[in-house]
């Protein structure tokens, strides 16, 4: 029971590695807001949860929208009490090319979901996580904001200024007991890294890692735990990187 008495929103929540940190999250105690824009997804993971005895919530609302950070926030302390750790995590896709090649609306979209909703969820969050004492806050970066791909401009851009605003969301709100660090994955075997390529395999061949192989979601998720956790309470303003080596070539 890590997580004893933490109170979580973890947006994402229905995909592969936000699903994972919700279980793990749940199965050490914490208390859950499962956020996502699928309904049938953010149900599934909330009622697994509760199957198995933990405490969790669903919620249905799209993470680029300011409303749904305030009513997400609304719920935790609704429902739980208050508001120590966020999960940002959640993400949407663009086909892959290059930057010449992206209409303006949907790099502005790709940005809204996967990095204003950082700055929206946090904003939401840390003055009730200064109410409750403290708090943690957890943003799902990627081994891409560290190096580039080919055709991921929106990717890599998105994911490099999660890494930095971390550290400057430490930086500005340390004295209100409240960290603030990134997890960049690597490869990990979800629907959305799969359907990149034509099969599961040809997805599993693509791996980039030194160990021949995708990584899986409950590889990240104790991460995410460790981050949440108090044993964790020195560190802010880093990025975990947890992802198979792709980067030490
Ligand atoms: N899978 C990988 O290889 C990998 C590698 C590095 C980083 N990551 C990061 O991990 C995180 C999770 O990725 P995943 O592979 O588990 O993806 P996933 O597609 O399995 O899950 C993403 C979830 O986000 C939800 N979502 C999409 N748009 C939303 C919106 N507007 N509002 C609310 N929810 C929305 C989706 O419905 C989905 O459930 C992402 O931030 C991703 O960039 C993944």
């Amino acid at each position: 029971m890590r997580l004893k008495n933490k109170k979580a929103i973890v947006t994402g929540a229905g995909g592969g590695i936000g699903s994972a940190i919700c279980f793990d999250f749940a199965k050490e105690g914490a208390a859950v807001i499962c956020m996502d824009i699928n309904e049938e997804s953010a149900n599934q993971t909330t009622a697994k949860i509760r199957e198995d005895g933990g405490k969790a919530i669903a919620m249905v609302g799209d993470v680029s929208q300011e409303s749904a950070a305030e009513d997400a926030v609304k719920l935790a302390v609704d429902s739980f009490g208050g508001l120590n750790v966020l999960v940002s995590n959640a993400i949407m896709d663009l086909e892959h090319g290059p930057l010449t090649e992206i209409d303006a609306e949907d790099w502005r979209r790709v940005m809204d979901v996967n990095f204003n909703s950082s700055f929206l969820f946090s904003k939401h969050a840390i003055p009730e996580m200064e109410k409750d004492g403290g708090g943690s806050i957890i943003l799902i970066a990627s081994q891409l904001g560290r190096v580039a791909r080919p055709g991921r401009p929106w990717y890599c851009g998105a994911k490099g200024g999660l890494i930095n605003m971390a550290r400057a969301i430490a930086l500005d709100h340390a004295k209100q007991g409240i960290r603030c660090n990134t997890i960049s994955p690597g490869p990990i075997e979800t629907g959305r890294y799969v359907k990149n390529y034509d099969n599961v395999e040809h997805a599993r061949q693509n791996n980039f890692t030194l160990f021949d192989r995708l990584g899986r979601p409950d590889e990240i998720s104790p991460g995410a735990v460790f981050l949440a956790s108090d044993e964790s309470s020195f560190m802010t303003g880093s990025d975990l990187l947890i992802d198979g080596g792709f980067t030490a070539v």
